[in-house]
């Protein structure tokens, strides 16, 4: 945990956004697996963690603005409980490091939730996704299960968002060490991976190095020799000579920060000539995007400078055609780029996607819906603080290519025959997360090698 200062003055940030009200905050639960007491890896809840820093299971907090206190509620260890898992300190106990000495036991905190519904006090919450919260919300505010999202309050999706955010520096130094790690299983991969080996292989190598940091991935890794299926969490096929390996994995600390990179190396000791041309594109559209970095830029021009680079490279091999950008506009781009430059990133991967994109991404403004740029998570102008990733790619999917093609569209931009001679490409992304700061932009963590020179020296440490 952070100092307990920390706690108390994000809590009295966000309190002075309100003016009356409850703000309650539910804490994740164990999640069972197969069987009630086999449970997956304990996640607390990112919002949680960020105002209130326990990251235990069975909590709830609340921020009373009225009689301004905040309150933990949750059930103390029975002597069974003791028995199975080991003495544990007290919510009392606990809750000072969060700088709160007001705690109940969680039928205390219920009651007190259904006398602030009788009273008809507002009490704002955010959106769900986990179904316990949504029956939590049903059994303790009647809230119906299929509109815990529509009554999901939108000035505290809106207050946390924007806190969220603008990252600190004690948050900076927790990313940055994420960010390290992160860097640490790329290179393990890259000095790793051998042909004849399976995917799941590397994928094993890549966790050990998150789990040996004293923490865990922040996302299911993906390590892949399919990477033009952009999340492809399948890992048993064999890898050989001449195949494109696609990782892309980040660690969680031990408070729960996130790393996020991409990486892609040949299986053999070093690239095809027809790996380097497209790597390198794809390469130079994720340096242009990040050279154009800086407060007040809007990510979605981030997004098009990617894509302008990324177009008139595959323009120079032949495989676009015709005018750059009114291309980019109408997303003819998309048949090799799909997707987003980038995302907000914190505590959680996709930082605070659950609050909506439209919030957190697009300060309120609306999505696009046009293929391609629907999928971009990020479009709001950057200020310094915010932390995002920036990871355009090159994919070649069959079927989509199939599909354009049979409907003949963007036959003026796009080069068809010449695709067809790339369609068992698969796919290439590098991914860095970067801070923006005053005037500019930081890259975090050690560095990752991205470019061919770099990456060909650390695969030939895995034939050494
Ligand atoms: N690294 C996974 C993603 O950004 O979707
Ligand atoms: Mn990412």
């Amino acid at each position: 945990m952070f100092n307990k200062e920390t706690y108390i003055n994000r809590r009295k940030q966000l309190r002075n956004q309100f003016k009356s009200g409850v703000l309650l905050f539910l804490g994740n639960e164990e999640s069972s697996m197969n069987y009630h007491d086999n449970t997956y890896h304990y996640r607390q809840d990112s919002t949680f963690l960020y105002y209130f820093g326990l990251d235990y299971p069975g909590l709830v907090g609340i921020i009373d603005l009225d009689e301004d206190k905040d309150i933990i509620f949750g059930n103390d260890l029975t002597i069974d409980d003791v028995v199975w898992m080991g003495s544990q300190p007290t919510i009392k106990e606990r809750s000072v490091n969060a700088g709160i000495s007001n705690t109940g036991q969680l039928n205390e905190g219920i009651d007190f939730l259904k006398s602030a519904k009788s009273k008809t006090r507002k009490i704002h919450f955010l959106p769900a996704y986990r179904p316990e919260h949504q029956i939590k919300l049903y059994n303790w505010l009647e809230i119906p299960i299929n509109e815990t999202n529509k009554s999901a309050s939108v000035d505290l999706i809106v207050a946390v968002g924007e806190q969220r955010n603008i990252k600190s520096v004690e948050e900076i130094e927790q990313l940055e060490q994420a960010v390290s790690v992160t860097t640490d299983m790329h290179l393990a991969a890259m000095r790793f991976a051998k042909p004849g080996m399976t995917e799941a292989q590397v994928a094993a190598k890549v966790y050990e190095v998150a789990l040996a940091a004293g923490g865990n991935i922040s996302f299911p890794i993906i390590a892949t020799i399919n990477g033009q299926t952009l999340h492809n969490h399948y890992h048993g096929n064999t890898i050989k000579e001449g195949d494109l390996f696609l990782l892309d994995a980040g660690a969680e600390n031990s408070l729960c920060y996130s790393g996020d990179m991409s990486s892609t190396f040949p299986v053999s000791a070093k690239f095809t000539e027809k790996q380097k041309e497209i790597y390198q594109i794809a390469l130079n559209g994720h340096n242009a995007a990040i050279e154009a970095l800086k407060p007040g830029i809007s990510f979605k021009e981030i997004h098009f400078t990617a894509a302008r680079t990324i177009f008139n490279g595959l323009k120079d091999l032949g495989f676009t055609k015709g005018n750059t950008e009114e291309a980019v506009q109408a997303g003819a781009h998309a048949l090799f780029f799909p997707c987003g430059t980038g995302h907000m990133m914190g505590m959680d991967v996709h930082d605070m996607e659950n609050l909506g994109e439209q919030y957190v991404g697009y300060a309120g403004e609306p999505k696009s819906t046009l293929f391609g740029l629907k999928s971009l998570r990020l479009g709001r102008k950057l200020e310094p603080g915010h932390v995002l990733t920036i990871e355009p790619g090159i994919y070649f999917i069959p079927e989509l290519i199939d599909l354009w093609k049979s409907q003949n569209k963007f036959t003026e931009f796009i080069n068809y025959s010449k695709v067809e001679e790339y369609k068992n490409f698969g796919g290439t992304r590098n991914e860095e997360d970067i801070l923006i700061t005053e005037d500019s932009y930081k890259i975090l963590g050690k560095p990752l090698a991205k470019s061919i020179a770099d990456v060909e020296t650390e695969r030939a440490k895995a034939f050494e």
